[in-house]
């Protein structure tokens, strides 16, 4: 069964009918069994020995995922993750609240003095990159590459999940430089500490095992392009589903301590990440079908998080909705390192915009550009037509 690319805008409906009729179903493009049902995307989540997350070994020479933490399984990654956890401390992304609320301001006036606001361009891509590039300890002069180099890791990572093994040269440059950029900037930080998050890695320590070069910059790279594009796709969810939603953002001004709530129910309500894939390592079945070793597995976490088997009335938006256990950061050993980051920067934005604005709308004139992947849920371009305070 194929996914219908048309509906990159709005994949609900199918899930909807998937949840009901399909809950588990084989897909030719990706070469997967697709499962859409919360309860089953979850068991696959938590059972990380039956469901490996190795996806990318052997498929590539020089596009090597290898020791990249999302990309491996028990006990190395448990080791690599501790490191990690180690030097990425909800204290670390704490400490930097001034510094984001500074950030976020700064961009949404600049933002709002300009005629043709594009919220996509102006703050939802700019934003989590600022913030991560100064956690890391990055040079703002180099911000620009890191969004190439952001789109050329996630068309790399799709192609290759889609069986498009031939190694493109630009693909191969990019990534060479990208890996260079970190290793030299680890090394240097080896010898000469500073205070940020690359230091940091260089010198976290468990059970006497430092991360290597290639580790710390892998990591590096994963929360530079992973976390960002994510986050701002998070964001451009955010608004559209508010502008969709005016009355939820009057209750919102009304009502600030809804922040949180309202942050989780975009979260579930417009999952970014869509979907993600897992290795079949042993004979295993998931409501009723039959896998093998070797099977490859999709899980949607949007069609999860809209199973009415889960949640009540899962195609409402509604920011008074108790916060659920929606799947979008995962579940278990992977669960998303960058979450409480995430979430702080989505709340400061709300914070910020809400101080700012009264109104706004998309322009009916302006059509919505999905993104080319169907695997992140986000926006292209957000136009936006606004009334302030
Ligand atoms: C809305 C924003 C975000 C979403 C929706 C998201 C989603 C996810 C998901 C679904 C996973 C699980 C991967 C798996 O099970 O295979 C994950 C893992 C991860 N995320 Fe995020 N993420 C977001 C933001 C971030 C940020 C801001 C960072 C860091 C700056 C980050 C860093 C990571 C890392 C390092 C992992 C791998 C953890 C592991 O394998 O143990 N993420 N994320």
């Amino acid at each position: 069964m194929s996914i219908p690319m048309d509906l990159r805008l709005n994949p609900y409906p199918w899930y909807g009918e998937m949840l009901k009729h399909s809950p588990v179903a084989y897909n030719e493009q990706y070469g997967a069994y697709m499962v859409f049902r919360y309860d089953d995307v979850r068991s696959v989540f938590q059972d990380y020995k039956t469901f490996s997350s190795a996806l990318y070994d052997g498929l590539s020479e020089e596009l090597t995922f290898d020791s990249q933490i999302q990309a491996l399984d028990h006990p190395r990654h448990t080791q690599l993750r501790a490191l990690a956890t180690h030097a990425f401390t909800p204290k670390a992304v704490a400490d930097l609240e001034p510094r984001i609320r500074t950030i976020a301001g700064s961009l949404i006036d600049a933002m709002l003095t300009g005629q043709d606001i594009d919220f996509v361009k102006q703050f939802a891509v700019p934003f989590p990159v600022t913030v991560i590039a100064e956690m890391l300890g990055v040079p703002e002069k180099d911000f620009e590459r890191f969004k190439h180099w952001s789109d050329i890791i996630v068309e790399i990572s799709e192609r290759l999940l889609t069986g498009q093994t031939e190694e493109l040269p630009e693909h191969i440059a990019a990534y060479r430089d990208l890996k260079q950029y970190f290793q030299s900037l680890i090394h240097q930080r080896r010898t000469e500490p500073q205070n940020d998050l690359i230091s940091r890695l260089a010198a976290a320590e468990a059970d006497g095992e430092k991360l290597t070069d290639l580790e710390a910059s892998n990591f590096c790279s994963l929360l530079l392009v992973t976390g960002n594009e994510t986050t701002t796709n998070l964001l451009a969810n955010l608004i559209r589903t508010f502008a969709e939603h005016p009355e939820q953002w009057k209750l919102l001004q009304r009502n600030r301590d809804l922040i949180p709530q309202a942050v989780e129910e975009v979260l579930r309500f417009r999952t970014p990440v869509q979907l993600m894939f897992r290795l079949v390592t042993k004979e295993t079945e998931i409501s009723g079908t039959k896998l093998s070793p070797g099977d490859r597995v999709a899980v949607f976490l949007g069609a999860a998080n809209r199973d009415p088997a889960k949640f009540e009335r899962p195609d409402v938006f509604d920011i008074t909705r108790p916060s659920g256990p929606h799947l979008t950061f995962g579940h278990g050993i992977h669960f998303c390192l960058g979450a409480p980051l995430a979430r702080l920067e989505t709340s400061i934005a709300l914070q910020v915009l809400l101080d700012r604005i009264e109104a706004f709308e998309i322009p009916a004139a302006e059509a919505l550009e999905p993104l080319t992947s169907f695997n992140l849920l986000g926006l292209r371009k957000l136009p936006l037509a606004i009334k302030f305070k």
